[in-house]
């Protein structure tokens, strides 16, 4: 592993230093500032001619200016002769609008997959992506790893799995939720959210019998926590014991926290792919659990040409 070269933009310093504890390398020196006027500076302090590199850098809050670290970081490392540019997302961000649900409406996803690949990237390592077909955006090779088995590994050694069930909080999770609820062997249920007239307020169908279960909730991704908290509300009101919810990207913006920390829900654990804030670690109802170990996996894989689809069998 010689050849490899881990360069950190500022989106989580802490991960991209786990994931090079694990793989016993020391991130690469490199500047990436502002310029007064708040520009990207970027400035790589050390040789990376004919190496392999991985810029670790997830496209979060503020992501504007973290996806722009990442294409000057792609930029200068390509300018620099890097052999091979592997962009390491953890959390993609613009994955929200990925497909054409009304007239005038962008593909945000695409968008960025095109800037990230025109910019020089060479392949693309990222987690639970919103949507698995964002993988086709790029026309570069994308593994799109899964959180799953992190939280596996959580949810065993924590929980009876004798009465737990999983829940997906909406019908497009369905199959997220579905293979989690597999590797555990526990029945799933859906919560479907209708609106039945316009102007009419949302109400939530729950497909399954959750009376008496030990809940988990599994989303890919958390931002207001409208989705979960209402998720939580209606399975308890149809007499489910408690509910948890294990999703891999806290995005967690504006009152969530909040709204979390007054809610029902027992916990909330999310992934670092996106740096913690200070609200979030000090939540009473929050724990973060760490994907360094699987994302480090991955990166030492891809620099020996090793199968990666392996680490989910
Ligand atoms: C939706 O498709 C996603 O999977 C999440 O359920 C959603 O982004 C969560 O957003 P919020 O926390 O704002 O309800």
């Amino acid at each position: 592993m010689s050849d490899i070269k881990l360069l950190a933009g500022n989106s989580n310093r802490a991960l991209s230093e786990a994931i090079a504890a694990y793989l016993g390398l020391p991130l690469t020196k490199c500047q990436v500032r502002r310029f007064a006027d708040m520009e990207v500076f970027v400035e790589i302090q050390e040789n990376v001619r004919g190496l392999d590199t991985f810029i670790i850098q997830s496209t979060s809050f503020p992501a504007n200016d973290h996806l722009m670290e990442l294409l000057i970081m792609t930029d200068a490392l390509r300018r620099a002769s890097a052999r091979r540019i592997t962009a390491v997302v953890p959390y993609f961000g613009y994955a929200r609008q990925d497909r054409k649900p009304a007239p005038r409406a962008p593909i945000s996803a695409k968008l960025v997959a095109n800037l990230i690949t025109r910019a020089g990237v060479d392949r693309v390592l990222t987690v639970d992506l919103h949507a698995g077909q964002i993988q086709g955006f790029f026309d570069i090779p994308t593994d799109n790893l899964f959180g799953a088995p992190v939280m596996v590994r959580d949810i065993k050694e924590r929980l009876d799995l004798n009465n737990v069930m999983v829940i997906s909080p909406d019908v497009g999770g369905v199959v997220r939720a579905r293979a989690l609820a597999k590797r555990i062997d526990a029945p799933l249920a859906i919560v479907d959210k209708r609106r039945e007239r316009a102007g009419e307020s949302e109400v939530m169908n729950i497909i399954g019998d959750v009376a008496g279960k030990s809940c988990i909730l599994v989303d890919d991704i958390v931002d207001s926590g409208g989705t979960l908290c209402n998720a939580a509300e209606a399975l308890l009101a149809k007499g489910a014991k408690e509910v948890r919810a294990y999703i891999t990207h806290g995005v967690l913006s504006g009152g969530a926290v909040a709204r979390i920390s007054a809610s029902k829900l027992k916990e909330l654990v999310v992934t670092d792919s996106i740096h913690p804030t200070e609200a979030v670690r000090v939540a009473k109802n929050i724990r973060v659990i760490s994907i360094a170990p699987l994302m480090g996996e991955a990166i030492g894989r891809t620099a020996k040409e090793e199968s990666v689809s392996s680490l989910f069998d």
